[in-house]
């Protein structure tokens, strides 16, 4: 079992909306019993709380329910995940913080694995409009089949 964690500031945007567009992608390759998908945030503020309304509304017009309740990310999460996938700069900055040395390899950008967008983060959509959250998905769906091409690669080596 390969185990994926996707993480943002808050975990009710960001991520969730990746753990929903990822777990759709996994369920469509026939996947689910070899890929595992969470979500977590670095601050803790918004722990049990659903996801965003907003994000929601977005995911759920493009057919991918959001179902994660959010969580602060912990320690145990950087022994227990095969890929820990960051949103932004500030954010992938204080992932690498909290890892210990030898497990900083298991952090990537997810904007490494867009290949139709010249993002190189995916910006919080949190304080903006609509369009911030569109920007979001479109983003993550790119950057989610990239992701997972590139897990299907490794498991079959
Ligand atoms: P997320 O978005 O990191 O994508 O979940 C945010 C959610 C909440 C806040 C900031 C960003 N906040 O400041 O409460």
């Amino acid at each position: 079992m390969k185990k994926v964690l996707f993480v943002c500031l808050g975990n009710i945007c960001r991520s969730p909306a990746a753990e929903g567009v990822f777990t759709h992608l996994v369920k469509e390759a026939g996947l689910e019993n070899e890929i595992s998908v969470d979500s977590c945030g670095t601050a803790a503020h918004h722990e049990g709380e659903s996801a965003d309304i907003r994000m929601r509304e977005h995911a759920g017009r493009r057919g991918i329910e959001l179902t994660s309740i959010a969580r602060g990310m912990v320690r145990k999460d950087f022994e227990e995940f095969d890929y820990i996938l960051t949103m932004d700069n500030s954010n992938y900055k204080n992932v690498v913080a909290m890892a210990a040395d030898n497990q900083k390899y298991k952090i990537i950008k997810m904007t490494d694995f867009c290949s139709n967008h010249p993002h190189d983060q995916i910006p919080d959509p949190y304080y903006g409009g609509p369009d911030g959250f569109e920007l979001v998905l479109d983003l993550l769906e790119d950057s989610c089949q990239g992701l997972l091409k590139k897990i299907i690669e490794e498991m079959s080596r």
